[in-house]
């Protein structure tokens, strides 16, 4: 049994797509309706439609991806009028925003507010792939502002999609700030791990158009920094939910992110590799984990991690 719950909701399962990935358009947010999913998110939106960057701006690696897309999307409006379609009853969604400029942050969620949708909001402070501007999860100080001014605008709880950390006093500050705003009742960690770079031997040359073929890593490169930061929030925000993300191809990986801390696991770099019927292989994978193990239900284990 997968079945489980996300602040109060139940879910079929606790697998979603990560942002970015299945989820700028219409036809294919329809497929992760119908999917095996059990949640689903759409593509991080701008206040305006975006092209993104120049292509090729995504390239499959022996262990995951190398991406600089450039945040194309439809506009904020797209994903709202989808968000006004979707049936809740099949599954959640979750509503990406992901703003150039804290005005239109706070833009986009009196719209999304105004709409009266049931849809979560997940705020990305985590996009590495607009040239010129910094992440704002990596400036601590703007991320407190962004906090407090998303707070006072919008008047449900939210989450944030975060960027990964590597020392224990960053893991320590964050958590520190996303503790003083209570509307933060999920964290979703990790977002690709910036501004990698991967080589063609053959050609010498890079893989990507984009900023000189630099661009955000995932897939299973990025599985323990995935998990380290998971359970680091997980462990430092008791209050709070926590989505995991990074280096999820299998039922395994799964299991990992549910013991560190994860409610829900998204799927980014496999879903783009394998389409939406990852979903279907990953529950029996997960299935079958449990069963050998003997759980029954994910809350049997999830959050259970052991140390030595
Ligand atoms: C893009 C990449 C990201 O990692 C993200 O969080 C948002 C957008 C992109 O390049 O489109």
């Amino acid at each position: 049994d997968l079945s489980t719950f996300f602040l109060g909701r139940p879910l079929a399962a606790p697998l979603m797509n990560a942002s970015g990935v299945w989820c700028n358009v219409t036809n294919q947010l329809n497929a992760l309706a119908k999917s095996e999913a059990g949640a689903m998110v759409t593509k991080s939106c701008t206040l305006v439609r975006r092209d993104g960057n120049p292509e090729p701006r995504y390239h499959t690696l022996s262990m995951g991806s190398i991406n600089s897309m450039g945040l194309p999307n439809e506009g904020h409006l797209y994903y709202l009028d989808y968000a006004q379609q979707h049936d809740y009853e099949n599954k959640p969604l979750f509503f990406s925003v992901a703003g150039l400029t804290l005005d239109d942050n706070l833009t986009m969620v009196a719209q999304i507010q105004d709409a009266y949708t049931p849809a979560m909001v997940e705020i990305n402070l985590s996009c590495p792939n607009v040239p010129g501007k910094a992440q704002i999860g990596y400036d601590f100080e703007a991320l407190d502002v962004i906090l407090a001014e998303i707070s006072s605008a919008y008047a449900r709880p939210f989450g944030v999609k975060l960027p990964p950390y590597f020392d224990i006093a960053h893991f320590d500050e964050v958590a520190e700030i996303l503790n003083r705003y209570d509307k933060v009742a999920f964290v979703t960690c990790i977002n690709s791990i910036g501004n990698g770079l991967m080589i063609d031997i053959n050609s010498e040359t890079v893989l990507i158009k984009p900023k000189q073929g630099f661009g955000g890593i995932g897939g299973e490169y990025v599985l323990p920094t995935a998990l380290a930061n998971v359970n680091a929030f997980y462990r430092r925000c008791p209050e709070k939910s926590i989505i995991g993300c990074g280096g999820v191809s299998t039922g395994e990986h799964v299991f990992m992110h549910l013991l560190a801390g994860a409610s829900i696991v998204q799927v980014g770099t496999a879903l783009y590799e394998e389409g939406v019927d990852i979903f279907a292989r990953l529950k029996i994978e997960l299935a079958r984990i449990m069963q050998q193990k003997g759980y029954q239900k994910i809350e049997e284990y999830q959050g259970k991690l052991k140390t030595i």
